[in-house]
């Protein structure tokens, strides 16, 4: 008996990215049926039972989840070009934002532009990630810092993924850096981020998670822990940056607070490393900021796997300490700084971007699973990682619906 579907794709391979005991969950000759957006069969092409005349014949190519960038600030005004110049002459990111540059100038540039500027840029840099196949990005705010400027950018998001059709999940992270309306006031403006902003981005659905930067140039653990405090209350999950710059134990705080995912984490201890295992947190690797910033500490990557730690990788889009707009390139970079496999790399591409996402219907090719796929003329998965700017895939489907870029 068979069953009818909206569209089948036979005569491929499959990087099911399930763990099923295989490498990459790896199917060799298989075949993928979708209706209603959803993914119905996934296997050998010989015993699938559905049947279309939407039939693409995957000529052998190989076909992964649609590719996920959990951690992006690809919103924003202006650039900083300037301050690679002066990085370049020695002057470091710490000391720039000291002296006001870094995330404060972009914070005046956005504040400064217009909505449609905003829209224009940051749609532009979503459909360079778009064409080499991420099908969901996560955009956070975090340069307006004011509460007009912070829902404008979470509305460009929104809209720039309606707009493209890409799956878009947004973050609140007020607690960026400090505005200069509360210069010397770093505790009144938690609390206007707390009792101010959180309340109203909860109440209009313009993001789903909250997110710090817990760090010496950013906010302490004790003001990111009310930030925690008050996402637990309003049903916002939790986010941070930590430990990027400096070991302040921001991720053993945040798994106190279940939180999605923990990003950077360079100089995270490894014996804190269990305490995320037990929250179920996320590390998130970022290498484009590792690479900017010419950072020579690596996050505590043989401790996360000892301790089943799900590692992601992202690319941290952001004018500042990693104006990278490729996910794949920040697969490569993660394998060859950090020392993932191409195989973890992936998966942190895909499921464990999903992962700290919160995302529980994305990132494997599973049945159950929404049908955002792409279609890859490699031979095997880890040519994903290892090579530089040679692939785009084929094709890209999102939500079972064909994209066109
Ligand atoms: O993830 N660390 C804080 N936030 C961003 C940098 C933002 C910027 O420099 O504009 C990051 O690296
Ligand atoms: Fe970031």
């Amino acid at each position: 008996m068979t069953h009818p579907c909206d569209l089948l794709i036979t005569n491929v391979k499959i990087a099911t990215m399930q763990d099923n005991g295989v490498p990459y969950g790896l199917i060799e000759s298989g075949a993928v049926a979708v209706h209603n957006g959803k993914i119905v069969y996934v296997g050998e092409s010989t015993k699938c039972r559905y049947k279309t005349n939407n039939i693409i014949d995957g000529s052998e190519y190989l076909l992964t989840p649609g590719l996920i960038d959990c951690h992006t600030h690809l919103v924003y005004g202006g650039d900083r070009a300037g301050e690679f110049e002066q990085r370049l002459q020695g002057v470091s990111y710490a000391d720039i934002a000291k002296a006001g540059g870094g995330i404060k100038s972009t914070v005046k540039a956005t504040r400064e532009a217009g909505f449609d500027t905003l829209f224009n840029a940051a749609a532009k840099r979503a459909t360079c990630l778009l064409k080499e196949g991420v099908t969901t990005v996560e955009i956070k705010s975090g340069y307006g810092l004011d509460l007009d400027t912070e829902l404008k950018m979470l509305e460009v998001a929104n809209g720039v993924g309606e707009y493209l059709g890409i799956n878009v999940s947004t973050t609140y992270l007020g607690a960026h850096a400090l505005p200069p309306e509360y210069q010397n006031n770093p505790d009144g403006y938690i609390d206007f981020v707390c009792s101010t902003v959180m309340p109203k981005v909860a109440e209009g659905q313009y993001a789903t998670c909250v997110d710090v930067f817990c760090e010496s140039i950013g906010f302490t653990p004790e003001q990111s822990q009310r930030v925690f405090e008050a996402a637990g209350k309003l049903g916002l999950k939790v986010k941070a940056h930590v430990e990027q710059l400096s070991d302040l134990k921001g991720a053993v705080l945040a798994s106190q607070y279940n939180a999605l995912s923990v990003d950077h984490v360079e100089f995270m201890n490894p014996s804190d490393v269990p305490s995320l295992t037990k929250s179920g947190t996320v590390a998130v690797l970022l290498p484009g900021a590792f690479y900017y910033l010419n950072e020579t500490q690596k996050p505590p990557i043989d401790a996360f796997r000892e301790h089943n730690v799900p590692m992601a990788v992202a690319t941290d889009l952001n004018p500042g300490s990693s104006p990278m707009a490729s996910l794949l390139t920040a697969m490569n970079m993660a394998s060859v700084f950090f020392g993932l496999t191409p195989e973890e790399a992936l998966a942190g591409a895909t499921v464990n971007g999903a992962k700290a996402l919160g995302l529980v219907t994305k990132g494997v090719i599973a049945t159950g699973m929404d049908a955002d796929m792409c279609l890859w003329d490699v031979s095997h998965p880890c040519e994903l990682a290892y090579a530089i700017n040679q692939h785009r895939p084929e094709q890209i489907w999102i939500g079972g619906k064909h994209v066109v870029v």
